[in-house]
């Protein structure tokens, strides 16, 4: 599958070197969206369409931006920077916030970031049972709320009467220094997470762990670790990206706003305009994703995008 896209890519790339004359007699020219003129690249991290860097490059919707202050560039969705992209599997990274919370006494605390909201535009959704929320601490009470009206509202606590006391590294997040809510419901666009105030809960290890850490991340990325509650927070364990903690989250996208797979044979779903694409509708939220058919691989949002694997 990774192969076909490669081909696909350096094909086009091809086309590009070589010039207009190959570019008319390609099967890989497209509408002006996916002309050679668009990047499909920014820094070290693909743009498939349907995304594209600019409003002209992409389907409506999936528009990036990319950021080139930081070497190698960096690819942005509103302010929210992007991992990677997998048109396959209609998902996506990007990184979020950590919020922190130290002890500078018993029972206070001061704010390192208070609370931190992400609010993804219309085509993504958090993905469905792909993320889980974890705080980590010797006595914190962590807030997960979603939705605008904040109508879906979780949360944890953990505590720790002293690190000795706190689980060992690499255990199970289960309330001694770590604590998680595993999985996140689907249709859920808007996430806040926030921490409790130090007056709320008391953390008798304050003097060597003082920090309390809480973050939305991809379900088996964190393993927990005792080091990790230092003023620091762990060098190296939260990806430093523009100078603030953050940590790797799973997105769900979709060709949404304009209903499911048609329903009557023959007829092609908008987006999914390759030779040997099929149109599959999503769990998560409403809309569908385009998908070669068997025994083709590649990008089916695309014209000959779907590249039989015997051609690989
Ligand atoms: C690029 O990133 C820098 C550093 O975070 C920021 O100051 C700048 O506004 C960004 N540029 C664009 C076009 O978003
Ligand atoms: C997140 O929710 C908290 C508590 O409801 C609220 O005070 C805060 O403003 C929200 N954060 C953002 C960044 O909107
Ligand atoms: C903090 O703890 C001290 C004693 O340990 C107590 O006197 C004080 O009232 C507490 N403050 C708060 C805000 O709970
Ligand atoms: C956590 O452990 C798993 C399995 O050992 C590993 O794949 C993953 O990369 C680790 N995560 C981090 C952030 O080190
Ligand atoms: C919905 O589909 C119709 C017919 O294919 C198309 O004209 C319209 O632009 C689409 N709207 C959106 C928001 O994609
Ligand atoms: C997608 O959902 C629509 C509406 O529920 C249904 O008519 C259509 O058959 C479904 N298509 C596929 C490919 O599952
Ligand atoms: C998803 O959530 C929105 C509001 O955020 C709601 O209008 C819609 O009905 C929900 N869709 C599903 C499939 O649950
Ligand atoms: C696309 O097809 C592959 C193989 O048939 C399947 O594993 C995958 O789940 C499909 N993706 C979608 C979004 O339907």
């Amino acid at each position: 599958m990774a192969q076909g896209v490669m081909l696909w890519y350096d094909l086009h790339a091809l086309a590009a070197a070589v010039g207009p004359l190959l570019l008319v007699s390609s099967v890989l020219v497209a509408t002006s969206s996916t002309a050679a003129n668009c990047g499909r690249k920014c820094g070290d991290v693909r743009i498939p369409y349907p995304f594209g860097i600019g409003v002209d490059c992409a389907w409506p919707g999936f528009h990036v931006s990319c950021n080139h202050s930081f070497t190698p560039p960096r690819p942005y969705l509103y302010n929210i920077e992007i991992k990677d992209i997998s048109v396959e599997a209609g998902e996506m990274r990007v990184y979020t916030d950590v919020v922190s919370n130290c002890y500078t006494s018993y029972n206070t605390t001061e704010y390192v970031t208070t609370s931190s909201q992400v609010d993804l535009g219309t085509p993504f959704l958090f993905a469905r049972s792909r993320n889980e929320f974890t705080a980590i601490g010797c006595g914190a009470i962590a807030f997960l709320r979603g939705r605008d009206d904040a109508s879906y509202s979780t949360g944890c606590i953990t505590t720790c009467a002293s690190l000795e006391e706190a689980a060992h590294d690499g255990d199970d997040c289960t309330g001694l220094g770590c604590c998680q809510v595993p999985s996140i419901p689907p249709n859920l666009s808007v996430l806040n997470f926030s921490f409790g105030s130090g007056s709320m809960i008391g953390n008798p290890a304050w003097r060597e762990s003082p920090c309390s850490y809480a973050f939305v991340s991809e379900k088996g990325w964190y393993n927990f670790s005792r080091q990790d509650f230092g003023r620091a927070g762990s060098k190296g364990l939260f990806v430093e990206s523009d100078g603030a903690k953050s940590v790797p989250t799973v997105l769900d996208w979709a060709i949404r706003g304009n209903g499911s797979c048609p329903s009557t044979a023959g007829e092609v779903a908008p987006a999914c305009i390759s030779a040997h694409s099929e149109c599959a509708n999503v769990t998560n939220g409403e809309g569908y994703l385009c998908n070669c058919s068997t025994g083709y691989a590649g990008n089916p949002y695309v014209i000959g995008g779907c590249i039989s694997k015997f051609l690989i």
